[in-house]
């Protein structure tokens, strides 16, 4: 299995922090090279969710033992009950009845969420055979964000061609976020970074600089910024050493000879190393041209802000790159 250099210093970090983590897909190939990989690494203790005796069959045919990896078929799991009265009770209040959380709590994505939210496994991947929305669903509603009242968003890790890490969102999640959401999304991000290894420099992108355009959404994430530079003023945000500016065009947020010109008195412009975008089009489009024409490595989208990590997955995706999204998942448990 081909792995990338990236992914290979995350896993090793991985190995130290001992997580269970739950995949819903077990009917997938993928999802079971991947994890019998996981396993051997020890990136994770593995729980598949599937038909136990054909996984168990399939890892006879390649030869591979189960060490590290539980098998469970949800339908047969001794915990059902309890699962399913824990479904009802946090979805109760919004209409789930006891029939409707019975059945609910079949279906994987649910049952692997549900697990978590019991403590019975750290973090989730799916998504190599259900859309984001069936995959990101159960996480907002049982899982929901760490923090009251912020969105959770999507985190996209690019490492550039020479070797440069950034943390780019929301890309995929809030489709025009507000600037309280931009807000939400800045402070989640520098989170992210230091929870990956780095000191965030946030810049609060737009197609202007210090005021240099005009326009509703330049308005936005200038008021974005105001309330940001407030909120990176509490404690754990100075803990973290967050510096966040805006806004700022992304020439000036990333080229320091053009930041000499345009922000000179910015300790962001230049050099950062967070970009939030301000809609889900610019994030969305930005990070394929990186991807595309920059020949960047990215990694996401990744879940940022829940309570536990789950995250989605491509359904293009080939067995290595779930095996990176678990490592992800693991580094993710960090609080
Ligand atoms: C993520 C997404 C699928 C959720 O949509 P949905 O399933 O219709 O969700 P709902 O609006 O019904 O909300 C479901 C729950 O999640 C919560 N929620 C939705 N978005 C949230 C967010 N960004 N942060 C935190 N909670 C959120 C809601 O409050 C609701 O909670 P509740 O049921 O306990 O009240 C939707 O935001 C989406 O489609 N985003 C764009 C995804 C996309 O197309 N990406 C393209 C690139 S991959």
């Amino acid at each position: 299995m081909q792995i990338s250099s990236y992914i290979e210093k995350l896993i090793e970090k991985a190995q130290k922090l001992n997580k269970t983590i739950v995949l819903p897909e077990g009917e997938d190939e993928r999802v079971l090279q991947a994890a019998h990989e996981a396993s051997v690494r020890k990136i994770a203790k593995m729980i598949i969710l599937g038909n136990v005796d054909e996984i168990k069959a399939y890892f006879d045919k390649q030869g591979w033992n189960l060490d590290g990896i539980e098998l469970l078929d949800p339908a047969k799991s001794a915990k059902l009950g309890e699962y399913a009265k824990l479904l009802y009770e946090l979805r109760k209040d919004k209409g789930m009845t006891e029939e409707e959380a019975a059945k609910t709590v079949l279906i994987p994505n649910y049952f692997g969420t549900i697990m978590i939210k019991a403590g019975d496994a750290d973090g989730m991947v799916s998504g190599a055979n259900h859309s984001t929305a069936d995959t990101v669903r159960p996480a907002l509603q049982i899982i929901k964000s760490a923090h009251k009242d912020r969105v959770v968003s999507a985190l996209f890790i690019m490492v550039s061609q020479n070797g440069e890490i950034y943390y780019l969102s929301d890309c995929a999640i809030n489709i025009n976020p507000t600037a309280k959401e931009l807000v939400d999304i800045a402070l989640s991000t520098a989170e992210s970074a230091v929870q990956f290894g780095d000191e965030p420099n946030v810049a609060m992108l737009s197609y202007s600089t210090y005021g240099s355009g005009k326009g509703e959404g330049a308005d936005k994430v200038r008021e974005a910024t105001a309330m940001a530079k407030e909120a990176v003023k509490a404690p754990e945000y100075v803990a973290m050493k967050v510096k966040l500016d805006g806004e700022l065009q992304v020439d000036a947020a990333l080229d320091a000879v053009v930041a000499k010109k345009k922000a000179p008195a910015s300790d962001v412009a230049g050099h950062a190393n967070v970009l939030i975008f301000p809609n889900i089009e610019a994030g969305n489009i930005g990070y394929k041209l990186l991807q595309r024409l920059g020949g960047a490595e990215m990694y996401g989208p990744l879940l940022q802000g829940l309570n536990a990590p789950i995250n989605d997955l491509s359904r293009g995706c080939f067995a290595e790159d779930i095996v990176g999204v678990i490592a992800i998942t693991v580094l993710q448990t960090q609080k």
